[in-house]
């Protein structure tokens, strides 16, 4: 039994096919390519839209120190994920990397969580775009009703129509195959970064040195019955659950950390990179410096040009500009983040389709969802299927709690990758790694410390939804997944246990 849970694909294999000159990709990306990539899939809803929440309700002022501690982690995780990606150069996702390493059940396992960590982040950008682009209406004097705001700022029903709408839209145009250009994305990253840099500099004549104290907040007790919202760690060590204070640096951590998922996509061109072992680090790290420096500054100036407890939880950096009596900047940010979010949005929504494809290529899900679209050749049907789940999800559910719930679900792959760079390193230690994660095995295990912290510091229950995401997903790999998969099949049809084609799998 626990030789078919943990039978891989061959990794040689993998590799060949693609080295194979009608398959390779070329490699051409270098350091900066990779930057600039990571830049543009790193900021999205976490700076624009989650520092206010979190400044209101958990830190303070002191959420810059919390950019600080999630970028850490952050760090730590790449360093991991760079070797787990170069290894298994092939194009794809941690879900790819683990099967051709590790065996069925952990491969399974990411990329369950993987659907959760792209499927629930696009959902968690959707709502976060819609936010700026009722700034902006709000600007013009044209005002949704409020149950068609989303949940957060609704009593009773509210539906999040602009988030539904553009989870559909861009879902149509995944099923059409439209691309967005390199010179698109160079564009877009550019007027993301634009606005963030308004937001500092035009932002820091407006602070007032009275708005930063307390810059820790005293600590304040959640209102009784709120148990279950308290973070994990307090409730196991049987601290009364708080807001602010030190700990709430950390809790502030684990929700903002949403804000650097991403940078985990730039590993996956470990295969498209001219020299991996130097532009892989470089791009990754690089990357992440610059969003963590850029964050850390962000949230100094907001939370300066604003009492943190008056900051608005929608758009908060157009907001603060609106309090300020500058609705003018406040346009021109909501704009440049509503352009910025729906790119972010459309690359997790793709990353999302893709692994649910790979996924359903190997059998672990059904095949019927692996058809590409003869005319566009497209994997439409997943991504119909997810873009409708998603929509209805985006539209019902409000944004910290899906955020929570993306970040445990990254938390714990970051987890399984380090572990799986240690396991490689012995029974593999013969592969060749385009990128060596140094002082192995202190990083992984300095990694693996610092992710569980981060999920520790996680609501009680977010750990608890986790959970029974992950039950049901043990459930569909057992009840389906592991007699559907296709190196299952090939196996067996190679040792003379069933009949039927080898890598048949069912359709
Ligand atoms: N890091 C991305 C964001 O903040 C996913 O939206």
């Amino acid at each position: 039994m626990s030789r078919t849970l943990f039978r891989t694909k061959n990794v040689e294999q993998s590799i060949q096919d693609t080295e194979e000159p009608e398959h390779a990709l070329r490699k051409t990306l270098s350091a900066l390519d990779l930057t600039v990539f990571g830049v543009g899939v790193i900021i999205g809803t976490g700076i624009f839209v989650l520092t206010g929440k979190v400044a209101k309700q958990n830190a303070g002022p002191a959420v810059s120190l919390s950019f600080v501690v999630a970028g850490v982690v952050c760090a730590l995780a790449a360093l991991c994920y760079a070797e787990f990606a170069s290894t298994v150069p092939v194009a794809g996702s941690a879900y790819t990397f683990s099967y051709a390493t590790l065996g069925e059940l952990p491969a399974w396992i990411i990329g369950w969580d993987l659907v959760l960590e792209f499927a629930l982040g696009t959902a968690v950008v959707a709502v976060g775009w819609s936010g700026y682009i009722r700034s902006l209406m709000d600007n013009a004097g044209w005002h949704l009703p409020a149950y068609l705001g989303g949940r957060e700022g609704a009593h009773g029903f509210g539906f999040d129509i602009l988030a539904a709408a553009l989870v559909l839209l861009l879902t149509a145009i995944l099923v059409l195959g439209m691309k967005l250009s390199a010179r698109v994305t160079q564009l877009v990253v550019a007027i993301k970064v634009a606005v963030v840099l308004i937001v500092i500099i035009g932002g820091a004549f407006f602070v007032k040195s009275a708005n930063y104290k307390p810059f820790v907040p005293e600590p304040q007790a959640v209102p009784a019955g709120g148990s279950l919202k308290a973070p994990l760690i307090q409730l196991m060590v049987g601290w009364a659950p708080s807001n602010f204070g030190v700990m709430g640096i950390f809790t502030a951590a684990s929700v903002v950390f949403f804000a650097f998922i991403g940078f985990d996509i730039v590993a996956t061109t470990a295969e498209e990179t001219r020299n991996p072992q130097r532009d892989m680090p470089r791009g990754i790290l690089g990357s992440l410096f610059i969003c963590t420096a850029l964050y850390v500054a962000v949230s100094i100036v907001v939370t300066g040009m604003e009492h943190y407890s008056r900051l608005s939880v929608d758009a908060p950096l157009a907001d603060a500009f609106k309090a300020i009596g500058h609705p003018w900047f406040a346009g021109v940010i909501s704009f440049g983040a509503a352009v910025g979010l729906t790119t972010v949005c459309l690359i997790l929504l793709l990353g999302q389709t893709r692994v649910f494809f790979a996924m359903s290529r190997d059998g672990l899900l059904p095949r019927f969802f692996s058809r590409v679209h003869p005319r566009f050749k497209t994997p439409h049907r997943p991504t119909i299927l997810l873009g409708v789940v998603i929509a209805v999800v985006a539209g019902f559910t409000s944004l910290s709690e899906l955020a929570e719930l993306v970040n445990i679900g990254t938390l714990f792959a970051f987890i399984v990758v380090a572990i799986g760079v240690v396991i490689l390193r012995r029974t593999r230690p013969d592969l060749p790694r385009a990128f060596r994660t140094p002082l192995v095995p202190v990083v992984p295990i300095l990694s693996v410390c610092a992710s569980l912290w981060l999920m520790l510091n996680l609501p009680a229950e977010t750990w608890l939804r986790f959970a029974i995401w992950l039950v049901i997903g043990f459930v569909v790999y057992f009840l389906y997944g592991r007699s559907h998969s296709r190196v299952g099949r090939a196996e067996q049809s190679a040792a003379g246990g069933v009949s039927g084609p080898p890598g048949g799998g069912t359709r």
